[in-house]
């Protein structure tokens, strides 16, 4: 079979393909996918089960993962991958339904909301339907719930209560005993997601409290105040999960830690992560990806990430924006920015994270 190789240039090129890639699953994976893009091996493989409106610009897509798909715990989020005119992308989800649901109908739930101006949600509202197959990542974050029962109270706002959602089910379902009080901003009635899944929890789940707070149907905008948290009996010995606007998240933390919850105590999910101003002219290099032998040059803020793919490369990666820690990998020497934090490594070993790491001069790369 090898000195076959040898000889025939056309199975030479194959042969390589085959034994040299670091990942075989890249190059099977596009033949796979016409003949059944559930086989594909390189991302797992999710169908469309249903699609349901929760909201005029909010829908529930039910997806059911290839078995091969790790499972997740309650608060956890997930990025799929959509081909959009020939372009894949890759987006950040939270999983809304609870684990029971992949566990006993092996399927998950993401609830959607549209973004004005967003490529990948109004793609996903107009054009995803059942029967459609998407690409899914593993499940990650560490939004999750205490190990033993103890007063909580979460603050949300809009399409941020797609985890508490999931939490919320998972506690229920447990049979949590200590009291639950959920503080949910929306901006009318009419926005409220997951409107029916919470009537049903506040029927059927004695522990929970539910504050629907709608801003904009009186005279004037209602926001979080103070003194929407007196209504919370024992909120200072609460454990505290926020997830919404940035502003709203901002104001609830800074009010709970005036009333003296200490910081290990509030635990947030951000939908969007900050980016520092990066000083350009410094940066850029020489790439070296040893383990593949290849140099190339970066210029500006692009991160390794992308130049690693530009060169051919398939490092593993998940969410694309310094969250779910799939892109780890070792530098071997060289500086690198955090894009996220504008801070500089040291310019010896150590892991990074390829997609949020900028090259400031040349870096070595275990890749
Ligand atoms: C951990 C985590 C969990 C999440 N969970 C959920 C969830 O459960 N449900 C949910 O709905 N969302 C969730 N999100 C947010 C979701 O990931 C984003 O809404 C999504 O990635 C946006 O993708 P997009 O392609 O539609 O927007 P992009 O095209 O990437 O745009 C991003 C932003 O830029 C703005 N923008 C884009 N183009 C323009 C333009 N031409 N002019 C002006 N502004 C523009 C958009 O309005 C948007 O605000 C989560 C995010 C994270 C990080
Ligand atoms: S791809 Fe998620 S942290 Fe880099």
């Amino acid at each position: 079979m090898l000195s076959l190789l040898a000889t025939k240039p056309s199975l030479h090129w194959l042969g390589k393909q085959l034994f040299n890639r670091e990942d075989p699953a890249a190059f099977f994976d596009p033949l796979l996918e016409r003949i059944n893009p559930m086989w594909v091996r390189q991302y797992v493989p999710a169908r469309v089960q249903a699609v349901v409106d929760e909201t005029a610009d909010t829908k529930t897509f039910i997806l059911k993962p290839a078995a091969r798909w790790g499972g997740f715990v309650a608060g956890q989020h997930v990025t799929i991958d959509v081909d959009i005119d020939g372009v894949r992308r890759t987006r950040t989800f939270s999983l809304s339904g609870a684990p029971a649901q992949w566990k006993n109908e092996g399927t998950v739930s993401l609830t959607i909301k549209r973004l004005t101006g967003g490529l990948a949600t109004n793609w996903l509202h107009d054009n995803l339907a059942s029967g459609d197959v998407i690409g899914m990542g593993e499940a990650f974050g560490d939004f999750r719930l205490p190990e033993a029962d103890e007063p909580v109270l979460y603050v949300a706002g809009g399409s941020g209560v797609t985890p508490i959602l999931s939490q919320l089910e998972a506690m229920a379902q447990r049979g949590y005993q200590a009291p639950v009080t959920l503080l949910y901003f929306v901006r009318t009635q009419a926005d409220i997601i997951g409107a029916e899944k919470l009537h049903a929890l506040r029927l059927n789940w004695p522990a929970l409290t539910l504050r629907i707070i709608a801003t904009n149907e009186g005279e004037s905008p209602e926001y979080l105040k103070d003194t929407h948290f007196d209504d919370v009996p024992g909120v200072n010995a609460r454990r505290c999960y926020l997830c919404g606007p940035k502003g709203l998240m901002d104001l609830a933390g800074e009010l709970l830690a005036k009333r003296g919850i200490e910081e290990d105590r509030i635990h947030s999910t951000f939908f969007s992560v900050p980016t520092a101003t990066l000083d350009g002219d410094s940066l850029g290099g020489e790439i070296h990806f040893s383990r593949s032998d290849i140099k190339v040059t970066s210029e500006g803020d692009a991160v390794l990430l992308e130049t690693a793919e530009a060169a051919q490369l398939s490092p593993q990666h998940g969410c694309r924006m310094g969250l779910c820690h799939q892109c780890s990998c070792r530098k071997t020497s060289g500086t690198v920015v955090n894009r996220l934090t504008g801070r500089a490594s040291g310019p010896g070993e150590e892991t990074i994270q390829l997609c949020i790491s900028v090259p400031r001069g040349p870096v070595s790369v275990d890749l």
